[in-house]
Order: C-alpha cells, then structure tokens, then sequence
C-alpha cells in the first residue's frame, strides 16, 4: 500500500486531502465528520467580527447542471457566507475539533478574516489559543465587496501590498503556520503570491472561486437569492492549475497548496505533479458527501499502487519539466489527419467544426484533403469514438 504522508510547511498530514472552508466544514461535527472520513485535515468556516458576513441569506445554493453532478459537469452557484459563530464561539467549537484532529492523527485549520490589521492580528492569535495547527488568511472571499480602507475579501485580497501586510502582521503574532488562500477574481494571483511570499507565509492555496451572476430569463431576474454569488465547479482545475504552475515556478519559499474545481482523485494528482504538497476540496463535497473523501483517497491509493509507486510524494512535481514555455511550442512540425474508417460512424461532426474547409463528404463519409488540412487537431479532439489520429510527416 502506497504511503500518502506528506509533509505540509512542517506539519505532517497523513495524506494530501485537506477539506476546504465551507459547508463540510460548518462547524466541529462537520469537521469531524470530514475526519472520520479520512481528511488529512481540515479548514474551519471563516471565523469574522463582521456580522453582516455572518449573517447566511437564505436560501442560498443553485447547482446548474445538476444532472451531471455525477459526470462533473456542473457548477455551483452560491452565496454562503462565513461562519455564523462568533469569534468566540467558534474558538470554543474549534477546541472540539482540534481534540478529535489529536486523537485521530488529523490536522485543524482556522480561517479567519479580518477588515483591519488589528482584527487580522486579533484573530489570528484567538484561533492559536484555541491549539488550532495552522491559520488561514481568508483573502478571496468572492461575496466580499470591500469599502475603501476595508482590508477583507476579495477586494484586499487582489492587492498585493495589502496581502503582504496583512501576512507581516499575522506573522508577527503566531508561531504556527499561516496560509493565505488566494483569489482568482480580477486578481494576478502570481503577484500575491510573491507578495505574500516576501512576508514570510507559509503555504500559499492556488485558488479560490469567482464571483458571478446568473440570471434567470424567465423572471429576468437573478436566480433564488436575487443578487451575485460565488461561482465555481470542476472546470476550474485547469484555471488553477495554471496558476500553481506559475507559482511553483516562480520559486517561492511557501508551501503550495492546490484548490478550485477538485473533483476527483486525478485532479489531486494534477496538483500534486504540479509542486503541490496538498490540495483543498470543497464543492465536491457539498455534491457528493462526506464519503467523497474516502473514495478519492482510495482511488489515489489504487493508482499510486497500480503504477508502482510506493509514495505519494515520489509523484510531487513530476510534470512541472514537461510543461513547454510558450516560446518553446511547437510550430515546425507539420502535422495531417487520418480518417480510422473502421471506427468512424459518418456523425459529420469533424466536417462542421473544419475551419479550413479540408474535410468533404465522398460516398457518404468523411475525407480529408490532405492539401488543405493543416494539422490543427481540432477534428482528432472533437470526434467521439476515436476515428481520427494526426500523423506527424514533417
Ligand atoms: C458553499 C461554499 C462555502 C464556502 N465558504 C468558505 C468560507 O467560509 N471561507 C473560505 O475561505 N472559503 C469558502 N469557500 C471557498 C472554498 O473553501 C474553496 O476555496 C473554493 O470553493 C474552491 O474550491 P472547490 O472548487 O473545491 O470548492 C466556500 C465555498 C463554497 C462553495
Ligand atoms: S467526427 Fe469521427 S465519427 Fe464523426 S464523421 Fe468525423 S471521423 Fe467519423
Ligand atoms: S486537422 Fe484541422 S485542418 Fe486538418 S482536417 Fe482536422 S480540423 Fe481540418
């Protein structure tokens, strides 16, 4: 059995699955729930003073798609707010986790979020005495629309001299680590990461959602709450992703921690091959249960073993040297298409999506003119069973 220990900014997690601040992590009986289930570890709701970002609209959840939760074509449209405990009260609840985290070999984490440099500071030394193992910066909260002077949300959180102070000062007051979670809203999360970074955090998380409107025609209103919402669902791995990649290159000192879209035991491994140590989950949770956890983990088990590695942190950063830069792309070789005849089922479909015209119908079949085709890939990618491959002839 692979070993799926790693170590995160010094703190060793029986493996790389930490649940993200949200619903699954509403308060301690979430949160142990999470555990029992197998998180490595787990991320408190956003603890505030700000009452009116405790204060939950209701209702205040719209899946769009959601029969394709299953297949992973969904996403989710929400404006869940932060905790609804008081900062005292959620120092209280985290005791009842961080006493289970060290029963269970499980790690807690607080997130907090302040609007000024003292409540940061407040806060953060609050969460330490509840014996919490690391803190989190919340700066990307999407439902967040700070005022001027406002050090909070999303706002604060897309710039980067805000974010360094806000980590400088937290920096100051705890002796545990302290992770910021960024935005990708209108931000550069690479430049608040190097922000951040030159303070001195400890593990970066790579990202957090965007906010968004949905509006419903019918009522030509916006849908359930009547206002905007955080936004998110699977399709934004590749969006963090490439974010994480561009952190990890850049060579900073934090930890880097993967989230935004997780849906399934490969896009842990995305993360992971990417440079990072854990990866946060979230929605898919919220669409799946608790006992998603458990069946991530196994399946990432399953494959480590099934490829022959016996750990997972033998696969952290293997596909960082195969990702070309973009002046290293490959623009030389030419490439053309093939039809299998054996698998095609004449669907039409590569004949429409041909911008350059090079697919014709002879005898009821697509044919490529080889003179015209100019190697794009795009008919090879969209064809559904597999009839198309490109041959590289030069
Ligand atoms: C319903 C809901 C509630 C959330 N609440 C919080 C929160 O209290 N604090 C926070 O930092 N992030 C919160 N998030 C953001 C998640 O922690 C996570 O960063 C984001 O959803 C991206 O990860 P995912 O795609 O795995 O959900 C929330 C997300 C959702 C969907
Ligand atoms: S998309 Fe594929 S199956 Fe459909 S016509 Fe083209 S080659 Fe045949
Ligand atoms: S590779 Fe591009 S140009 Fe060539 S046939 Fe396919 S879609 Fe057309």
């Amino acid at each position: 059995m692979p070993d799926l220990s790693v170590e995160v900014a010094g703190v060793r997690f029986k493996n790389p699955l930490m649940v993200a601040a949200g619903t699954p992590t509403i308060d301690s009986r979430a949160m142990i729930r999470c555990m029992e289930y197998g998180a490595a570890a787990v991320v408190s709701k956003t603890i505030t003073f700000a009452e009116m970002h405790r204060l939950q609209p209701r209702p205040r959840f719209y899946v769009m798609h959601p029969e394709s939760v299953d297949s992973g074509f969904y996403s989710l449209y929400s404006v869940e707010l932060m905790s609804e405990l008081s900062p005292e009260e959620a120092i209280e609840d985290l005791g009842i986790a961080v006493d289970y985290a060290r029963r269970y070999g499980a790690v807690v984490v607080a997130s907090i979020a302040g609007r000024s440099i003292d409540e940061w500071v407040k806060l953060s030394s609050m969460v330490r005495e509840a014996g919490v193992s690391m803190v989190e910066l919340n700066l990307s909260c999407p439902h967040v629309e700070a005022g001027e002077g406002v050090l909070m949300g999303k706002t604060a959180g897309a710039d980067p001299s805000i974010v360094e102070r806000i980590v400088a000062a937290v920096k100051r007051v705890v002796d545990i680590p302290v992770a910021v979670k960024l935005t990708p809203h209108g931000a550069d999360p690479l430049a608040i990461a190097l922000a951040a970074d030159r303070a001195g955090v400890d593990l970066v998380v790579a990202t957090a959602r965007f906010q968004g409107l949905v509006i419903d025609v019918d009522s030509m209103k916006p849908v359930v709450w009547g206002g905007l919402g955080g936004y998110g669902g699977p399709w934004m791995v590749p969006i963090s992703c490439s974010w994480v990649y561009k952190i990890v290159k850049s060579g900073v000192r934090a930890c880097v921690v993967g989230s935004g879209g997780v849906s399934g035991y490969e896009d842990v491994l995305r993360f992971l091959m990417l440079g990072c140590r854990s990866v946060q989950i979230c929605t898919a949770i919220i669409m799946h249960g608790f006992q998603f956890i458990t069946r991530i983990l196994s399946e990432l088990d399953r494959w480590l073993a099934s490829r022959g590695f016996s750990s997972v942190g033998d696969v952290i950063g293997v596909a960082l040297p195969n990702v070309l830069d973009f002046e290293k792309l490959d623009r030389v070789s030419v490439y053309k298409s093939d039809i299998d005849y054996g698998r095609c089922v004449r669907c039409m479909r590569c004949l429409r999506s041909c911008f350059y015209e090079a697919i014709r119908v002879a005898d009821g079949r697509p044919v490529v003119d080889h003179r015209v085709c100019v190697g794009c890939g795009l008919c090879s990618s969209i064809c559904l069973y597999n009839a198309i491959t490109l041959r590289r002839i030069g």
